[in-house]
């Protein structure tokens, strides 16, 4: 993907820079971004809507992967974001990320939560719940403030994806649900509010999604829910935010349409939908996570100890696992690997990689096929770069990995290592 290669000394080299040279200056675990590779992104997602001449937002979903740096490139790339907590709002601002950019998201937003959001100027806040309403309402009366909102709405589509990653089926824990009329009801209450200005409304239907199906029913369901709302007092809708959720290739099996393709879809059933509606064509909002930056991450790890079960398997164990990586265990998640010195080598052998969690379930891919390989040696993980470091934990004590930036030829440390001192910086002794 983007300026991964093998180079000239025959190692895997990603932006210009050698991944040996990278593991050897960082360290391992290692998470490497391909920068050039996630504004080539962002710059297909917006030249869609350009070319369809539409009003749109790209926004950023920052759960798949953030940082202070991040948010500076979303900033120097042109989009926004959306945000799902105080840490993910207060970081964006530490950023210097312009605030009105931001979405805030959320099934249970604090009153701290919400306060920071008002306090640093968060754009657009996307309302979940009733008792969020009564709750943002109160706030902004006090502060007598106004703000943008947007309805989140549970279109009751289910997407083809593994199941604790769909959020868009009827029995779900966000947003108002449609057809029990939830969705209205809140309509109605928020068209009564002064203190909110309601913007539209938003859905998003799963994760790791392949085909355009389900976007496009969802598409129908939302206008068919904004004419309702147009008839009722005449509501007309500035914005129809149809969330991310567009798949990538893990491995060979996975074969997805190309990022931009999903939204390409995505505008023509809109216009279709609303011009044959009657509907004032609104802003399209995506909220695309993993298709931003999955493809543009690569996770760096070391060789130890091996395992040869004759007949069986071997197991070769790297200096990382679970706590950097929780998606093989927690999804059933599939990877592909390489070995860094050599990434065109033959395979001689087939390993399982293993993590070195305490937990038999801690196998970050199984039956790779790899040229030999020794104690020491660099192992290169593909499409690391969403849910990898952002879900990443303490699990056995072990602290996090460094992440870098790496574009023509240049490397740049983004978020260091954490050390053993980090992990007990807050623990406090018995008294
Ligand atoms: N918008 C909303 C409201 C979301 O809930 C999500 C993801 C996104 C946008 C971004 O979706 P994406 O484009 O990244 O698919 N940890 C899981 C994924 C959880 C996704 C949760 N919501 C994984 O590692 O597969």
């Amino acid at each position: 993907y983007g300026t991964t290669r093998t180079n000239a000394a025959g190692h895997l080299e990603i932006g210009g820079v050698d991944t040996l040279a990278l593991a050897k200056d960082y360290g391992t675990p290692l998470f490497v971004y391909d920068t050039a590779l996630i504004k080539e992104r962002i710059q297909q997602f917006k030249e869609v809507f350009e070319t369809a001449g539409v009003a749109y937002k790209v926004t950023y979903a920052s759960k798949a992967f953030t940082a202070i740096a991040m948010y500076q490139l979303l900033a120097q790339a042109g989009v926004g974001c959306d945000v799902v907590s105080g840490g993910e709002i207060y970081t964006a601002n530490q950023a210097g990320f312009n605030m009105a950019d931001v979405s805030f998201h959320g099934n249970n937003k604090s009153v701290a939560e919400l306060e920071l959001a008002l306090e640093t100027g968060v754009g657009t806040i996307v309302l979940d719940n009733f008792h969020e309403i009564d709750l943002l309402n109160n706030l902004l009366e006090e502060r007598q403030q106004q703000v943008n909102v947007l309805l989140r709405v549970s279109p009751g589509i289910s997407a083809h994806t593994h199941e604790y990653i769909m959020t868009g089926q009827e029995d779900s824990k966000f947003g108002f649900d449609l057809k029990s009329g939830q969705a209205t009801a809140a309509f109605e209450k928020v068209r009564q509010l002064t203190t909110m200005k309601l913007l539209g409304v938003h859905c998003h239907i799963g994760s790791q999604i392949f085909e355009t199906k389900g976007f496009e029913m969802a598409a129908g369901a939302m206008v068919d829910l904004l004419n309702t709302w147009k008839q009722k007092d005449g509501f007309q809708a500035a914005v129809l935010n149809l969330g991310g959720g567009f798949g990538v290739r893990y491995t060979a099996e996975d074969h997805p349409l190309a990022p931009q393709d999903y939204v390409k879809d995505i505008v023509a059933v809109v216009k279709k939908l609303t011009s044959s509606a009657g509907l004032k064509l609104p802003a399209i909002w995506i909220e695309p996570g993993r298709s931003m930056v999955a493809e543009a991450g690569t996770t760096l790890y070391t060789v130890g100890s091996r395992k040869d079960l004759a007949g069986i398997r071997s197991y070769l164990a790297l200096d990382g696992g679970m706590g950097d990586n929780i998606r093989p265990a927690l999804y059933q998640a599939k990877y592909d690997a390489v070995l860094a010195s050599n990434p065109d080598g033959a395979a001689t052998q087939t390993v399982s990689l293993a993590g070195k969690y305490c937990e038999s379930g801690d196998m970050l891919a199984w039956d790779q096929q790899l040229p030999a390989t020794q104690p020491g040696d660099v192992v290169a993980m593909f499409t690391t770069g969403a849910y990898g470091y952002s879900m990443a934990s303490n699990y056995n004590r072990n602290p996090r990995p460094a992440v870098v930036f790496v574009e023509n030829g240049h490397a740049q440390l983004v978020v260091k290592r954490e050390s053993f001192a980090d992990l007990v910086h807050l623990d406090l002794p018995l008294e």
